[in-house]
């Protein structure tokens, strides 16, 4: 299970933070990740001036912007996620004359 709290106050929306939730909401439907991710919403972390904050299981990274907040899911989600799932059954492939 992995937690994000985007910070949604005043300088933090300012610089985007907005879009970012729109596009972890977006991000979270395309992976179908669900039951894995929880996101919410907080006001200030207390570090205005290094926003936007998003802390991600409780490790907050800093001057995310729209643009680098996908790089952010996918180290911090996607691989984290990856790891905890079970690994999914080879693909059977197609048997051509040769191999038979
Ligand atoms: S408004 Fe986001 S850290 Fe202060």
């Amino acid at each position: 299970m992995v937690e994000i709290i985007v910070c949604v106050g005043s300088s933090c929306h300012c610089k985007g933070s907005g879009a970012v939730i729109e596009q972890y909401q977006d991000l979270i439907r395309q992976h179908q990740l669900q039951k894995e991710v929880t996101l919410k919403a907080s006001f200030c972390h207390q570090a205005c001036t290094r926003g936007i904050a998003v802390s991600f299981n409780g490790r907050t990274i800093y001057h995310l912007t729209p643009e680098s907040a996908a790089a952010a899911f996918t180290s911090e989600v996607l691989d984290q996620t990856a790891q905890s799932r079970p690994a999914r059954p080879a693909k059977p492939t197609r048997q051509t004359r040769q191999d038979r």
